[in-house]
């Protein structure tokens, strides 16, 4: 596979485990330059130790930010906003699935506030230093659980119609209703937004439910003979990152290093729409509290044609 040498400045979430590590790893070894978002200060530096003894030129930063809280995400985004001018890549990765029904700080079901509303937020935080950069890409996490959503529900469940897979399942399919939302509005800015499905993953995911739930999550996906390293869920991301076969490309969903065909929910406009609205109302977003949308020079409020 070959990279692109044109990006620079790659700002990665969920950095400090699983697949979002291992592609930093990867990212660094192509010379990129890191922005690693993540909750956990000493994980966060062992992982900036590690990248800088292995690429003495390379300039690794670690960014605290709960994806789940906005104000979080607004201080890791007004952060990263005054420290660099230009991002040439925004790795929309971290994320969680949760075994019972909890809210944010904000009040907003986890699953919903960590995958996509943080996303969402940080995203357009950082739009006008992603269109500034040449070659520019957004990449957002889905997952093949997208496709388990048959029908439109509420996007935010209540504790009463609280189910956990089904809950991650729209999460995921928010993400990735997102990813092809923003490919459609950012398509006159020529910014490249897609999705990516890492497959089955032997990483830290569901461990925050306990070790028996995460357990039985690796052992069911090995007897199925479905697990891959992270490392190999991550060359997916880093070819959706900065692969010169998918230069251009917006609006796709790849799935083992090759385009992929999302579910029919996925690539449903009006659905997609309605959840911009949404996310819209629940990050508070608007022309006011966003600096970039401005410089971006689009009204990101308004629909789409
Ligand atoms: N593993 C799979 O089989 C699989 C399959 C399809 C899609 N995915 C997707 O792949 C992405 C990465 O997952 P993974 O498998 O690498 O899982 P992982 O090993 O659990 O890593 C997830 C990362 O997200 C971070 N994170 C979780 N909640 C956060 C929050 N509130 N704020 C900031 N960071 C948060 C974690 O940080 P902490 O270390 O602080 O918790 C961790 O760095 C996720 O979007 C997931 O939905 C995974």
């Amino acid at each position: 596979m070959s990279h692109s040498t044109l990006n620079r400045l790659c700002v990665i979430t969920g950095a400090t485990a699983g697949i979002g590590r291992a592609s930093a790893l990867a990212l660094a070894a192509l010379g990129f330059d890191l922005v690693l978002l993540g909750r956990r200060q000493h994980q966060g530096n062992a992982l900036q130790n590690t990248l800088s003894r292995r690429h003495a030129i390379g300039h690794f930063q670690f960014v605290p930010c709960d994806l789940s809280s906005l104000v979080s995400v607004r201080e890791a985004g007004e952060r990263i906003r005054e420290e660099h001018r230009s991002i040439d890549v925004l790795i929309n990765n971290a994320g969680a699935r949760f075994d019972r029904y909890e809210e944010s700080v904000d009040g907003i079901e986890l699953t919903f506030a960590t995958n996509h509303l943080g996303h969402f937020l940080l995203t357009s935080l950082l739009l006008d230093r992603i269109l500034g950069a040449p070659n520019n890409r957004i990449v957002t996490l889905s997952s093949q659980r997208h496709r388990y959503v048959a029908h439109v529900k509420p996007w935010l469940a209540t504790r009463e119609s609280f189910d956990r897979w089904d809950v991650y399942s729209r999460a995921k399919l928010a993400n990735t209703l997102f990813a092809f939302e923003l490919a459609r509005r950012l398509e006159q800015a020529a910014v490249a937004s897609n999705a990516v499905d890492p497959g089955i993953v032997a990483s830290q995911f569901a461990r925050n439910n306990g070790r028996v739930a995460w357990t039985k999550h690796i052992v069911s996906s090995l007897i199925h003979r479905q697990l891959i390293s992270c490392a190999r869920a991550a060359q997916t991301v880093v070819y959706a990152a900065a692969s010169s076969e998918t230069r251009g490309k917006t609006g796709k969903y790849f799935y083992e290093r090759k385009e992929a065909a999302p579910s029919e929910l996925a690539l449903d406009a009006g659905l997609a729409a309605q959840l911009w609205k949404c996310s819209l109302e629940w990050t508070g977003l608007n022309r006011k509290n966003c600096p970039a949308w401005p410089i971006v020079g689009m009204d990101l409020t308004q629909k789409v044609k």
